[in-house]
């Protein structure tokens, strides 16, 4: 069976492990109390965790847009395969909206960010105490609807594996 091509492979795993670690890192820092130097390490970790993803994300389009992804399986019934495209869609839309919420809170919220410490990124946003609430709210929520589609992509992908077993799983395995 056709497979991706090994670029596409190696950016999918990458954001993959990006993502729980910006996520596992922005549930874990929210819940310190006070404003801890540990706190502040966490966030500027978890911001900069972030931007890579975002900036993973254009490669990302870009490979998708220039190399299409393999065909399904014949026999996979054609909602499944509309269902898994649309998912396809969400996902993507997700690796964009969510660093690009988070950073555009931070904006509201009076804080500049500097890429690993060294690259300050544009101010497009001045501190706005009325949109912080809004955009901090959004881009938690788009986290929660990541969460749901991350579940259905993995169990969509382990039926695949171990119920179908059409080889769809394997060909985005390194
Ligand atoms: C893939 C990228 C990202 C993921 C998966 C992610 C995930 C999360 C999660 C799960 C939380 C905790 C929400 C809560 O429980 O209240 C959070 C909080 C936060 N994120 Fe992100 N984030 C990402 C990118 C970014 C970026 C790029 C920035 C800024 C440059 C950012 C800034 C923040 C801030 C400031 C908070 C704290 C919100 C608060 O004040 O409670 N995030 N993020």
């Amino acid at each position: 069976m056709e497979r991706y091509t090994k670029t596409a492979i190696s950016l999918h795993w990458l954001t993959a492990l990006l993502i729980i670690a910006a996520f596992a890192l922005g549930v874990t820092m929210v819940d310190i109390p006070g404003l801890t130097p540990t706190k502040l390490k966490y966030f500027s970790w978890h911001k900069w965790l972030g931007i890579t993803v975002l900036g993973i994300a254009c490669l990302r389009l870009l490979w998708r847009l220039s190399h299409p992804a393999p065909a399904y399986p014949f026999q996979m019934p054609r909602w499944q395969q509309a269902a898994a495209h649309a998912l396809h869609l969400l996902l993507y839309f997700l690796i964009f909206a969510i660093p690009v919420s988070g950073y555009l809170y931070s904006l509201a919220a009076g804080v500049p960010v500097v890429y690993l410490g060294v690259v300050p990124l544009p101010v497009i946003l001045a501190p706005n105490p009325e949109l912080k609430p809004l955009l901090k709210l959004t881009h938690y929520t788009l986290n929660m609807i990541l969460l749901g589609a991350v579940i259905l992509h993995v169990l969509a992908a382990l039926k695949h594996h171990f119920i179908d077993r059409d080889g769809v799983f394997k060909r985005i395995l390194p």
